[in-house]
């Protein structure tokens, strides 16, 4: 099986912060996603990240003040502006800001700001005092109305001694990879365009009585992440969630279920009306046979449970399908290929997500998922771990494909 399409190509730009360390993390993330990347790195950057550590992370040359203007005549930051989708500066110091905002061009990032890229994303580092400073806070505004993007700054513990936790903290690498990605969909061809997406997210609870229930940990990220992409590429989505933390998806119509009876009672009318559904629930496979309508006293040392399957929703949507393309998730930790393949024949899915739970990069709750594609026949591939929402655009990509023209 290929790959999926490259993505845009970006310049990540490292300037003075300790946050410069994680700059490694967001060029590997970024380019595991598919994305082509650059690096560029100010002086001031080397003071916390050396220029190999930056190199290796690209796999290529790091644009510096040291590599600006070269001896063949070409002036380096006119090249990779022409080059680039994208430039993203990160860590973004209140200095880059500055230089940004006023126009300068004496350092490279500011060069290249001033040099026609497409489009500029910060990702702010410093401390609250200077985040809150009304110069800075100018700056950043002068910057968001020429159409520049910001992720973060987030709150969080500060690097200097004894700050504590404040705002200012550089944004995780996959939370900038997922703005990242935000933006590539917003701007890509509206490709789910008039086509509806039905996803199924987070856990389902089966109550025993009115105060207890059982569930498991499903934090409903991944599906969330699903209803948003397929959103930003123009889909009318309807996602059905059982009880989770999260904010529904702008742009998406949200159902809150809380079992898994519930959770397919909610599904079959979308889903009746829909070109695509993406299976993400963790559905509780179990539900106690009867539900006291009383908080169950504390009696005697034991107490057995009568459970009872619940549906399965595939199972059950599939017996009436029409042209619909399915997508499932399954949770393997042994023989995980052989068995989800299995399971793709026996619900009638185009592909299955399958997860380790082992595995690091797969966890319940998780920013990231670490994913292996199955199709039905066996086939498979094996994605590196990536944010949620990055996993959701390939698992995307993969399911157009499948979908009937012009319906
Ligand atoms: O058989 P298993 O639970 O591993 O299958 C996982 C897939 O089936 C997921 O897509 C999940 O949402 C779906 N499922 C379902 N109804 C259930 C249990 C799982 O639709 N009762």
């Amino acid at each position: 099986m290929t790959t999926s399409e490259a993505r845009g190509k970006i310049v990540v730009a490292a300037t003075g912060g300790v946050a410069a360390l994680k700059t490694p993390a967001v060029v590997r993330r970024l380019a595991e996603a598919g994305y082509a990347v650059r690096v560029a790195a100010t002086d001031a950057a080397y003071h916390f990240i050396t220029k190999l550590s930056l190199a290796i992370a690209a796999g290529g040359e790091v644009f510096d003040s040291v590599s600006w203007f070269r001896p063949d005549g070409e002036a380096r930051h006119i090249a990779w502006a022409r080059w680039a989708d994208l430039l993203l500066v990160a860590p973004a110091s209140a200095d880059a800001l500055a230089s940004a905002a006023t126009g300068r061009a004496d350092d490279v990032v500011s060069a290249l700001t001033l040099s026609g890229v497409p489009q500029v994303m910060w990702a702010p580092a410093m401390n609250t005092a200077m985040w809150r400073h009304p110069t800075v806070v100018r700056n950043v505004a002068l910057l968001r109305a020429d159409g520049h993007r910001f992720v973060g700054p987030d709150e969080g513990r500060l690097a200097a001694k004894d700050e504590g936790v404040g705002i200012g903290r550089m944004s995780e690498p996959p939370a900038i990879v997922a703005a990242v990605d935000e933006w590539w969909a917003a701007r890509a061809t509206h490709d789910l365009e008039n086509r509806r997406v039905v996803v199924s997210a987070g856990p389902t609870r089966e109550y025993l009585d009115p105060v207890r229930y059982l569930s498991n940990p499903s934090s409903g990220k991944m599906g969330f992440a699903v209803a948003a992409a397929a959103a930003a590429r123009g889909a009318e989505v309807t996602l059905v969630s059982g009880p989770t933390e999260l904010d529904p998806p702008s742009e998406v119509t949200v159902i809150r279920v809380t079992s898994a009876d519930e959770m397919l009672a909610a599904l079959e009318g979308p889903f009746n009306a829909s070109d695509l559904l993406v299976m993400t629930a963790a559905v509780a496979d179990w539900r106690p046979q009867t539900t006291a309508t009383e908080k169950r006293p504390k009696l005697g040392e034991q107490l057995t449970l009568e459970l009872v399957r619940t549906p399965d929703i595939l199972t059950s949507l599939v017996e009436n399908r029409g042209q619909q393309v399915m997508v499932g998730f399954a949770m393997e930790t042994d023989q995980g290929v052989e068995r989800a393949a299995a399971k793709a024949r026996r619900k009638g899915l185009a592909f299955i997500c399958l997860n380790y739970p082992t595995e690091e990069g797969s966890a319940f709750g998780g920013d990231d998922n670490q994913v292996t594609l199955v199709l039905p026949d066996g086939r498979s591939e094996a994605w590196p771990p990536m944010a949620k929402r990055v996993v959701a655009d390939r698992l995307l990509d993969r399911a157009l494909p499948f979908l009937k023209s012009g319906s």
